[in-house]
């Protein structure tokens, strides 16, 4: 399992405690094709993507025959004022048989409470590991929002009031 971060402080939380194999460092990778292809030498079965952007777009060059990728969210065009112009996936999807989709939590709101209950278990066995980052004070909501797309949070940006 192969995470991509923006700092070397994170990827080293991503390896020692939540049993990543390995990490990329996309601020100091020039080549993150060339550094994916490095990490994962027999390509990639299952990409879950929160960022989209040029970070996807390398991933697409190592993918494997039936590859899944997972659409969660795409933080790097978020704040985009132009339409990106990124690669077309369609030929990678075609060449190797594989499968793109996006989901939206609310999709399965159905099965929140049946989530929250085995979550919960899971918690209170400690089988589910998670990291918060608590911003303090309603007035700082604005900034914590913010602070996101700058990668300022380590874990779950959480504001208390
Ligand atoms: N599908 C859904 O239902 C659903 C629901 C909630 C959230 N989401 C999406 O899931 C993703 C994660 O959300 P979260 O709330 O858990 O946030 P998060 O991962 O705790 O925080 C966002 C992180 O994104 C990274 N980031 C910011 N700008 C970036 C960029 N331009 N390129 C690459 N990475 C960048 C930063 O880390 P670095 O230091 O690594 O840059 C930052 O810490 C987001 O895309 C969000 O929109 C989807």
């Amino acid at each position: 399992m192969i995470g991509i971060a923006g700092t070397d402080e994170k990827l080293e939380m991503l390896k020692s405690k939540f049993g990543f194999d390995a990490g990329i460092n996309y601020n100091t990778t020039e080549n993150m094709v060339a550094a994916i292809k490095e990490a994962a030498p027999n390509g990639v079965d299952i990409y879950f993507d929160n960022v989209g952007g040029s970070i996807s777009d390398a991933v697409l060059f190592s993918i494997n025959k039936f590859a899944r990728m997972v659409i969660c969210g795409a933080i790097s065009a978020y704040n985009n004022t132009e339409l990106p112009k990124g690669l077309s996936v369609q030929p990678f999807l075609v060449k190797n048989s594989a499968l793109m989709q996006g989901f939206i939590v609310s999709n399965y709101a159905e099965k929140f409470p049946e989530a929250m209950k085995q979550l919960s278990e899971w918690l209170a066995e400690d089988k589910l590991t998670y990291t918060e980052t608590v911003v303090e004070g309603f007035d700082n909501i604005p900034t914590a929002f913010i602070d996101l797309f700058e990668g300022k949070n380590t874990g779950k940006m959480i504001v208390k009031i």
